[in-house]
């Protein structure tokens, strides 16, 4: 688009001054003029928007009227120049957002109440806020669903061509899986070369989908999403603990979200340098392992050579009473205790506090650090800690970075992505 790349640190951006709705401002030049208007806190409608990847331009959704301009300007690919004079707001703008609006519904399947996006549905959103009631000359596409991904199913009948999809596999991710390809007459977005989605699966693109064009195959149909509550957890597969959502009906994980949305589509660029709130395909479709019918339910305490279901309780009272008498027998020395790597650091935390606190032993440890201890050795030889020093905003600036005998995109999919 000729905008400005935020995260790139060779280009410096000289400061300008515009006119925001009376109100000087000022930026920097050339970047994009949506990004302006609402780092001063106004926010358009923006459907094809998303602060993580360059404007598309595609919605029709982000008009401002410039002086000088006969028509409304679509702000999110304009360029902020010196001197610009902006209007943001005005019945004249509301009418022109809502011919917009109208245009997309005339070709979208009326189905909210079986779509998967019912209730976190931008398109939904913007119908309401616009007053949108009467649709003339509407018509449906017609188009089968694509279900041959193993985690994602595509109803093209809903998508409104916004690319968001396309651009944040193609430009955050680096993986480009998706393209348009025009067939029945309509703009679809379909995997490469129209064929089955090969890629990372990481739902990066059902996450910025604003519609329900992009569906979970695991929880699509199940329930609607004011139905289920949201906790805000760390994701514990691999070292860079990305923060998820998980959406659960009563206990029950029905599926994994994160913050990456198109809910979140205003930010800085130069912010997604340090990560784009995004999952891998783990993070976002392993959870199913949470609820598995395969998994203790049940402490099993060994009772001869059987291994006996024990009701907790009991079994708590047994550890206590065997760890107390090893205690007392041995002293505290005689227990150790080890954790998995697998575990947030607040909970490592509280495990060396339960072990030196209540079991009163030093003697523990975790495969966070004997199963990196030959790294740990080196790093403290070389750098004089033992750790990385760098985090993932340095890795996106860094020129080159050497990767040793490690599958990065295998043990750490979201720092391959800085990477
Ligand atoms: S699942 Fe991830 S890698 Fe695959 S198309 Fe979507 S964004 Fe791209
Ligand atoms: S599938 Fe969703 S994100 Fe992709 S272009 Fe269509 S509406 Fe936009
Ligand atoms: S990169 Fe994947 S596995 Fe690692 S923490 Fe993030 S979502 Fe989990
Ligand atoms: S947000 Fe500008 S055209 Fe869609």
């Amino acid at each position: 688009m000729g905008l400005k790349p935020a995260t790139n640190p060779d280009v410096e951006a000289v400061a300008i001054e515009l006119s925001i709705d009376g109100k000087s401002v000022t930026a920097k030049g050339g970047v994009s003029l949506y990004d302006v208007i609402s780092s001063t806190g106004k926010i358009i409608p923006a459907m094809c928007y998303h602060y993580t990847f360059d404007p598309f331009g595609s919605c029709g959704m982000c008009l401002v009227v410039q002086e000088g301009k006969k028509a409304p300007v679509r702000s999110c690919t304009a360029k902020a120049t010196a001197g610009m004079i902006i209007r943001t707001e005005g019945e004249d703008l509301f009418q022109a957002r809502k011919k917009a609006v109208e245009k997309h519904l005339s070709v979208h399947p009326l189905d909210c109440p079986v779509c998967d996006a019912d209730g976190h549905c931008e398109l939904q959103d913007t119908a309401f806020r616009h007053g949108v009631t009467n649709l003339a000359n509407a018509k449906q596409k017609f188009i089968p669903e694509d279900t041959r991904s193993p985690v994602l199913d595509f109803n093209m009948n809903r998508c409104i061509a916004c690319a968001e999809c396309i651009n944040v596999c193609k430009d955050v991710l680096m993986i480009d899986a998706l393209q348009f390809m025009k067939k029945g007459g309509f703009n679809q977005v379909v995997p490469k070369g129209d064929l089955a989605l090969s890629c990372e699966f990481c739902g990066d693109c059902l996450a910025v989908c604003p519609v329900g064009a992009i569906t979970n195959k695991f929880s699509k149909y199940l329930y609607k999403p004011w139905q289920m509550k949201k906790t805000t957890t760390t994701c514990n597969y691999c070292g860079d603990g990305c923060q998820m959502y998980l959406e659960t009906k009563d206990a029950e994980v029905v599926r994994v979200t994160s913050p990456l949305s198109w809910k979140n589509k205003w930010g800085d660029r130069a912010e997604t340098a340090k990560g784009h709130g995004g999952l891998c395909v783990r993070g976002r479709f392993g959870f199913e392992y949470i609820d598995s019918a395969a998994r203790l339910k049940q402490p099993l305490l060994r009772k001869g050579n059987q291994l006996v279901e024990t009701p907790w309780l009991e079994t708590m009272h047994q550890v206590v009473d065997r760890f107390s008498e090893i205690q007392r027998k041995h002293g505290p020395d005689a227990i150790a205790g080890l954790i998995t790597a697998r575990c947030t650091n607040e909970e490592l935390y509280l495990f060396q506090k339960l072990m030196r606190a209540g079991f009163r032993t030093n003697h523990l440890d975790s495969s966070a650090r004997y199963g990196h201890l030959n790294f740990v050795h080196a790093s403290h030889h070389a750098l004089g800690i033992g750790r990385s020093p760098n985090d993932w905003e340095d890795l996106t600036k860094a020129k080159a970075v050497i990767l040793i005998g490690s599958n990065i995109t295998e043990t750490n999919p979201l720092t391959a992505v800085r990477i």
